[in-house]
């Protein structure tokens, strides 16, 4: 079994900034001082909230100090605004899995630069939180602030969509239990990968792709950290990362490749560079932050059904989570989609099948496997789709029981490196989304509407402001299939 032997308890503990309290039984009240200083940690708040309640609100106010004094800095200077966009631009890590642990390890370091350079100590970077409230944030739209950015695709009255950021399309993401379906698959250079190709799925590939293309301008590109919401955003990825983890107790991948990847790419407070084990960030949340929860519709927290030393055992454990395909049902004929047109592909299958497939436990899942897909050269819209209803529009309700989900690119030509397949032209790029269907056909299965064939639509819909006339959504490659954790 696969845990964080790896690192000792001393190097953990010295990683996550609590080089103090090494070789102390901290969770069994063995060190009083060690137990305050976890208790205490900073609060990541929501930002929109603290600004209705005081527009200089000291959180907002340190933030936009610490930007004020990055952008100050001198490029040469790693902790400047613009190295940490640069950051950002060549090191970049999406469309698999290691997106998670890279992107907090970034905030972390950026809010202890933020620290340093206003000296407020106490500072814990705020979040936000796109479902309650889906515009961007007041603060980031003053135009004599050092958190706006000219550069930007909509208005402050511009809201994201439902499609994306809507509470039952989150509420979704957060259900699912397999680490790969949850936060994407692994990276292409992984051996221990046993589904038909990497591929990017839920918090990735909808809320946090969709909010890049929503925002557009320097947010569209991976020099998304010039525009300072771009922080915010992914700080409420990390709330729901955490979320899953520690309130409804999902388990990350044990994967070696996971867990002992070594993160490089960052500098400290002091322009130092740092290096952090993707295993170690799973507890940064339990140990040195914590989050106001970040609702999801009236959603508060979970069930936390493990605290103190179990929790931060479940943590170091997690758990396999590679999806075996079973039976699948496979279309290998390309199709495009036109922006605002509906393009419907039908999957012949067997119904009994699919219907004991809707039926199992929760860790068998039916997934939509699109591959194949060619990453479009410009990324003004996401895609809406849905399972038997070839006439769904882009105004068609998420609540509707033939709703399967939403997907956006995010992807930068002029990036490298973390991206697999970054760097490439686009015209070569390929990507590939699993979207699970399964609670789509649960609700298909009980009206008595499944059949012997499955059709699938894809709505490529323009984000707001934006035309995207002629932008095309191609599939080389759909199948649906059968898939067990
Ligand atoms: Cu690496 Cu949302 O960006």
């Amino acid at each position: 079994m696969q845990d964080l032997s790896l690192f000792s308890r001393r190097d953990f503990l010295k990683d996550v900034g609590l080089v103090s309290l090494t070789g102390a039984a901290f969770w069994a009240g063995g060190c009083e001082s060690c137990q305050q200083q976890i208790q205490n940690r900073p609060t990541r708040k929501n930002i929109q909230e603290l600004w209705n309640a005081n527009h200089s609100d000291p959180v907002i106010t340190t933030y936009k100090n610490a930007v004020a004094a990055m952008k100050a800095l001198p490029s040469s200077d790693p902790r400047s605004w613009e190295a940490q966009a640069q950051i950002h631009l060549n090191k970049c890590i999406h469309r698999n899995w290691l997106w998670l642990p890279w992107h907090r390890v970034y905030l972390v370091y950026l809010e202890r630069i933020c620290r340093k350079l206003t000296g407020d100590d106490k500072f814990a970077l705020p979040y936000w939180n796109w479902n309650t409230h889906p515009a961007v944030p007041d603060p980031f739209w003053d135009t004599s602030s050092s958190l706006f950015d000219a550069n930007r695709g909509i208005t402050q009255a511009d809201q994201a969509d439902s499609s994306y950021i809507g509470t039952t399309v989150l509420q979704n993401i957060l259900s699912e239990a397999n680490f790969n379906l949850f936060a994407s698959g692994p990276p292409p250079t992984s051996n221990l990968h046993d589904g038909p190709f990497t591929a990017m799925s839920g918090l990735e590939a909808t809320p946090h792709n969709s909010i890049h293309g929503f925002i557009g301008g320097d947010m569209g590109s991976f020099l998304s950290p010039r525009d300072a919401v771009f922080y915010m955003h992914h700080n409420m990825c990390d709330c729901m990362w955490a979320h899953w983890n520690n309130d409804l107790n999902n388990a990350n991948t044990n994967d070696p490749a996971w867990v002992n990847f070594s993160i490089r790419d960052f500098v400290d407070e002091n322009g130092s560079p740092v290096t952090v084990e993707a295993g170690v960030t799973v507890l940064y949340p339990v140990l040195t932050y914590q989050f106001e929860p970040c609702s999801i519709g009236g959603m508060q927290g979970g069930p936390k059904k493990l605290t103190g030393k179990q929790l931060e055992a479940f943590l170091r454990a997690g758990a396999p989570s590679k999806l075996e395909f079973g039976q699948r049902w496979e279309i290998r004929r390309a199709m495009t989609a036109e922006v605002g047109k509906a393009a419907t592909l039908a999957i012949s299958l067997e119904p009994a099948a699919l219907t004991s497939a809707v039926q199992a436990g929760s860790h068998t899942r039916i997934v939509l496997t699109v591959s194949d897909v060619e990453v479009p050269p410009k990324r003004d819209f996401y895609v809406r789709v849905f399972l038997n209803k070839p006439d769904a529009t882009a105004e068609t309700s998420i609540e509707d029981p033939h709703f399967a989900g939403s997907f956006a690119f995010f992807f930068d030509e002029h990036g490298m490196k973390g991206d697999a397949m970054a760097g490439e032209s686009s015209a070569s790029a390929l990507t590939g989304l699993l979207v699970d269907v399964k609670p789509t056909l649960q609700k298909l299965s009980q009206a008595g509407s499944l059949s012997s064939q499955l059709q699938v639509s894809f709505i490529p819909v323009p984000f707001a402001r934006r035309q995207a006339a002629g932008e095309q959504l191609k599939i080389g490659r759909l199948e649906l299939a059968v898939a067990t954790f």
